[in-house]
């Protein structure tokens, strides 16, 4: 019976949280007090003290060095092109007060709601910050609607922790759930129908090109033998360990690189980071900042590149030599900040 609709006028009853097996939360969804950072912080700080990531929230990397990279002054315009939690946003906004402003864009819909909830109830109002759900491959469009170009422009790109975090999101195998991977889950196909229709040479391929995976034959063969009874983490998991069980295989790291290849084949991603690469010093200003978090080589190289190539060409005046690693105490208390690289560059005045 619907107790709801039994106490119409006596408002809505008491629900008891149902009980864990154990003596903590283990799933996503249990975890009641993460979700609720602002009503438990004692509760955030002893997981953050252990070098964790609280549910549903993400730690911003290299948060200082981009502050120091796109030095934001008074009155200027940014773009946070990859918005996540927000948490860089939150650094940066409250430097281009007064009169300046921000847009935040991100391609997921789901954590893009929460993220703009969390930031106006810091107090960020609509003149000084806006966000909207666009894929930074179209960052063109957003200029058409404003009088002026960004003074400066942050991309991190990748996953935020609670995507990755989220079972129902697909992202980890850590945990089980759909074989999803897709950033935006209203669009294109999730990984588990992508496989189905993949031939066993085009997945070999991917895994080589987009993760560098050693064992792409052994495990595109397995996968495709295998693909009608794929359709879950937990399943593409079994049939990664038992395809290697006879090599010599690091088999954690194998699924790790198939998970991030699928991720990139099922968002397109480096077709759209190219794209917003080619994009990004049209519409900068004259002597704008940028700076570029990436997390794997694929990522890296294609920044790199591109850079190099603005530099030739007299679009950036200046790029960083080398990239910058989080520091030591960062990679410490924040595991997944490890691989990041980060690159930056300033847009010409003269082109
Ligand atoms: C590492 S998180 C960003 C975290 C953020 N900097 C913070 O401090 O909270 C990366 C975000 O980029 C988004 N993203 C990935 N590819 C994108 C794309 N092509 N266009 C827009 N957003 C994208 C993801 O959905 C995710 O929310």
């Amino acid at each position: 019976m619907n107790s709801d609709i039994n106490n119409e006028d006596s408002g809505p009853t008491h629900q008891r949280r149902a009980r864990y097996k154990g003596s903590y939360p283990n799933h996503f969804h249990e975890k009641y007090k993460e979700l609720n950072p602002e009503l438990y912080p004692d509760a955030i700080e002893k997981v953050m003290s252990k070098g964790n990531t609280p549910a549903g929230m993400h730690l911003s990397i290299c948060v200082n060095e981009i502050l120091a990279i796109l030095n934001p002054q008074p009155g200027e315009v940014g773009l946070d092109a990859t918005l996540g939690f927000g948490g860089h946003t939150q650094a940066l906004l409250p430097r281009v007060r007064p009169h300046g402003r921000m847009i935040g864009i991100d391609v997921d819909p789901i954590e893009l709601e929460r993220t703009e909830r969390r930031l106006r109830a810091l107090g960020f109002g609509e003149a000084e910050w806006q966000s909207q759900q666009l894929n930074f491959a179209g960052i063109p469009k957003l200029l058409q609607a404003m009088d002026s170009g960004f003074d400066f422009v942050l991309a991190d790109f990748g996953i935020s922790s609670m995507q990755l975090d989220n079972p129902e999101r697909g992202f980890t195998f850590k945990r089980p759930g759909p074989l999803d991977l897709r950033l935006n889950p209203h669009q294109g196909q999730p990984a588990s129908a992508l496989i189905q229709n993949l031939s066993a040479d085009k997945l070999e391929q991917m895994l080589r090109d987009y993760s560098d995976e050693p064992y792409a034959r052994i495990l595109a063969q397995a996968i495709c033998q295998n693909k009608q009874a794929i359709t879950t983490t937990s399943d593409l998991t079994r049939v990664i360990k038992g395809a290697l069980k006879h090599t010599p295989a690091d088999v954690n790291r194998s699924i790790r690189r198939s998970f991030q290849a699928l991720r990139i084949a099922v968002n397109d991603e480096f077709l759209v980071l190219d794209q917003f690469l080619r994009n990004l010093p049209f519409c900068l200003n004259p002597n704008g900042r940028v700076a570029l978090l990436s997390f794997h080589s694929g990522e890296d190289k294609r920044v790199k590149q591109a850079l190099d190539a603005g530099l030739k060409a007299g679009i950036y005046s200046e790029i960083s030599p080398e990239p910058i690693r989080p520091s030591s105490q960062e990679r410490y208390a924040n595991p997944r900040s490890k691989s990041a690289l980060l690159r930056w560059a300033i847009r010409s005045d003269s082109q």
